[in-house]
């Protein structure tokens, strides 16, 4: 964590921890100040909480904006993992294997955590591109906060679960009143405070509820009456994001969405449900130039130049992938 100002380190924190001085919001924002800002509406899909669904959100706002015209850069900064970067990578060869013209975004990983590289990087592939989709790590880091420091939009996915809600902030349980803030709220603060006191707009920050289980009523009102809580202490905006489906990781070892099978009809059908789910979550993030009504998504049909071997192994592979969409 981060302390609270310039001056020193706060309660329990050593007052002298070089590293963390390094990374004051003062010092992130004077990194980045000096140098071109982007064109494009950046998005960064950050939680230190791992697992939450960062990589998920970030991959179906970007083929869902992809779908609706818009030109897309995606930068992976899990350098580790490299989820979005792998299903991004499968999408292009599923596109090429079955000669379907899939919209894609650009990728990148970033290979070096750098301020620096990032915006090198965003102006290297991305100078023409309308959003920059930023996947981070489940972990506070030198990046992750470069990278909110500079996005238009912040979403947070967070597991409708209490215990995912304390990276948020702290809530007494029998009172119900807010106790403090977490780690993570702390700093996405302190960068904001930061940014708009040298004379910048703040970002939007959006938390997105996650794998959520309607059969569970009890729990997720206490998760949302929470939430709206630390909405009022952290000053950010809760939107109902995601349901808990296999349908959204069903597909993505062969880099599709839900919001892509029209274009395949010959690999099965979406649920509508899906898609209306899908398309709420990006309308609900408000990004600029967006309409979900637009361009989206094109129907078309596999290229008659496709062999049928290459066809069959695909139709064959993801029949046994979706099989299990009605388990849950
Ligand atoms: N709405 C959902 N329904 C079903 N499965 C989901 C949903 N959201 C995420 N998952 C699954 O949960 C797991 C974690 O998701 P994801 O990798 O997107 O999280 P993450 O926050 O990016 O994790 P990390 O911090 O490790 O990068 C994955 O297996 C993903 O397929
Ligand atoms: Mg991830």
């Amino acid at each position: 964590m981060m302390p609270e100002s310039g001056r020193g380190a706060s309660a329990g924190r050593p007052a002298n921890d070089e590293r963390m001085r390094d990374e004051h919001p003062a010092v992130v924002l004077q990194d980045l100040e000096g140098r071109r800002r982007p064109a494009a509406h950046i998005v960064a899909f950050a939680n230190e909480k791992g697992g939450v669904g960062k990589s998920t959100f970030a991959f179906h706002c970007a083929v869902a904006l992809t779908h609706s015209g818009m030109k897309v850069l995606v930068v992976d900064c899990d350098r580790r993992q490299q989820s979005l970067h792998h299903f991004l990578e499968a999408r292009d060869g599923t596109a090429r294997a079955l000669r379907v013209p899939l919209p894609r975004p650009s990728h990148v990983v970033l290979d070096k955590q750098s301020g620096a590289l990032l915006l090198q990087e965003i102006e290297r592939v991305g100078r023409d591109c309308d959003y920059v989709l930023i996947d981070l790590a489940g972990q506070d880091s030198p990046i992750a906060r470069r990278a909110i420091a500079l996005a238009d939009t912040v979403v947070t996915p967070i597991n409708c679960s209490p215990t995912d809600l304390d990276a948020l902030g702290r809530i007494n349980a029998v009172t119900r009143r807010f106790r403090n803030p977490g780690p993570f709220a702390e700093m996405v603060t302190a960068l904001r405070s930061e940014r708009v006191g040298r004379g910048h707009t703040g970002f939007d920050w959006v938390v997105a509820t996650n794998r959520v289980r309607h059969c569970e009523h009890r729990l997720i009102a206490a998760v949302e009456a929470n939430l709206a809580t630390l909405a009022r202490h952290l000053g950010f905006r809760t939107i109902q994001g995601l349901t808990e489906r296999i349908a959204y990781r069903e597909l993505l070892p062969f880099g599709l969405t839900q919001l892509d099978l029209k274009m395949i009809p010959e690999l099965g059908a979406a649920r509508s449900t899906n898609l209306r789910e899908l398309r709420q979550m990006v309308e609900d993030l408000r990004l600029p130039c967006f309409s979900p009504r637009g361009r989206f998504p094109v129907a078309a049909r596999l290229n008659a130049a496709v062999t049928e071997r290459t066809a069959r192994n695909y139709r064959e592979a993801m029949t046994a992938a979706i099989t299990l969409r009605d388990t849950v």
